[in-house]
């Protein structure tokens, strides 16, 4: 079958939309409807060149859909059922995923190559084989997906509202409650308040922490974190550093979460030094692989015994986190609707990029047309 698709050939370019080739649906795939697809910065480091993928490639890794067909061998979803994709596949089996941490599943190995396990293309086009982004490559009105990366919600949620916990949700939520491990009373600092930062907010919150303190240099998104649990908003980390030391009397934040688009040493060094001891660093923002982010006195981390850590798809499982994380927004725990900014077609993924680049938006979502 045919599909469009947002797709990406060289880093730096601007993003094409084409219709493509779809093959059905192999052995333990599906053949997805997506319905809607979430705007995260993550595909423009792709797109950018930051994160080097595997061209041409579909891009998108936030969406939700509806099951079209099943591939032989598909047990976890059936024709009809509504689905979130997780942009991190969970094979349930791997060391990682049996002890609980799916977030860092074996299949995780390709995403950015872009093809199903065994080196499978099911979309081709002009230029060959293409990769779909995290093995989803949601910025498509079809997708053929592994069982592994589709999460069954249920029929009444509201499909372009629970897209936002593909990625964004999930990742900040959990990196202040999974990987943070906030505890009530805390004092949480968040740099950077994008559809990760803002997720990051209400995690910390609802975990408990008494100090909710977000930074971003935008008004918009500064009133956003103190609309959904911040308790200060700071432009910047300066500011910010200062009225946690008063309102920490000297001892320092218990975290500091790092959701900024790019991520670099300055901000590495600024949440470093908000932590006061024993306190934990969060890094989830990203920039180029190999780029050295980190440039920290070493000797004030042991004897401060703070420590800094990496957060993948906030540390959740999503077999397991994508149906609770939807539950809370069920019972107004999580807000959903009030973190999206706009919407957009198909057609205008390379605007909905550029007000993310502007930081117009929280969250924007493609709306898919059939
Ligand atoms: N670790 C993971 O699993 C994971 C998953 C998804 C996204 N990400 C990464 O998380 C980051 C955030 O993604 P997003 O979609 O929320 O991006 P976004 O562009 O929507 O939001 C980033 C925000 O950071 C702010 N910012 C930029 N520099 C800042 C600074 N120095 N101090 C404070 N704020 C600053 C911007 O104004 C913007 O509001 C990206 O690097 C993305 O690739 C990581
Ligand atoms: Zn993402
Ligand atoms: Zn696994």
């Amino acid at each position: 079958m045919k599909t469009r698709a947002a797709v990406v050939y060289e880093p730096g370019k601007r993003i094409e939309i084409e219709e493509l080739d779809l093959d059905g649906p192999r052995e333990g795939e599906v053949l997805i409807r997506y319905t809607h697809a979430g705007l995260c910065h993550s595909d423009i480091h792709v797109a950018h060149g930051d994160l080097e993928a595997r061209l041409p490639m579909v891009l998108g890794h936030e969406g939700a859909g509806i099951i079209e067909e099943v591939g032989p061998g598909v047990t976890r979803v059936a024709p009809g059922d509504h689905v979130v994709c997780s942009f991190i596949p969970n094979c349930g089996v791997c060391r990682y995923c049996a002890t609980g941490r799916q977030s860092i599943c074996d299949m995780g190995a390709t995403i950015l190559e872009g093809y199903l396990p065994g080196e499978r293309f099911p979309i081709t086009g002009p230029r060959g084989q293409y990769g779909a982004m995290c093995m989803i490559g949601t910025f498509s009105q079809y997708g053929v997906i592994s069982q592994t990366s589709a999460i069954k919600v249920d029929d009444d949620l509201p499909l372009d509202k629970a897209v936002l916990v593909g990625c964004g949700v999930p990742t900040g939520w959990g990196s202040a409650v999974n990987t943070a491990n906030v505890a009530p009373g805390d004092t949480v600092a968040v740099y950077g308040v994008g559809g990760i930062g803002i997720n990051a907010v209400q995690g910390a919150r609802y975990a408990g922490a008494k100090n909710v303190i977000a930074i971003d240099p935008l008004e918009n998104k500064r009133e956003k974190a103190m609309e959904l649990g911040a308790t200060h908003a700071f432009a910047t980390a300066a500011e910010a550093q200062e009225a946690i030391t008063e309102m920490t009397r000297g001892q320092g934040a218990d975290s500091a979460i790092l959701t900024v688009g790019l991520m670099d040493a300055e901000v590495v060094t600024a949440g470093f030094n908000a932590v006061g001891k024993g306190g934990v660093v969060v890094l989830t923002g990203l920039n180029k692989v190999m780029a050295p982010t980190i440039q920290l006195p070493g000797t004030i981390l042991t004897l401060f015994r703070k420590s800094v850590k990496g957060s993948l798809f906030g540390d959740c499982n999503p077999t397991v986190d994508i149906p609770k994380i939807l539950g809370l927004y069920q019972s107004g725990d999580l807000k959903l609707d009030e973190i999206i900014t706009r919407t957009y077609t198909l057609d205008e993924v390379n605007e909905g990029y550029d007000d993310l680049l502007a930081g117009k938006n929280v969250r924007g979502v493609v709306v898919h047309e059939h």
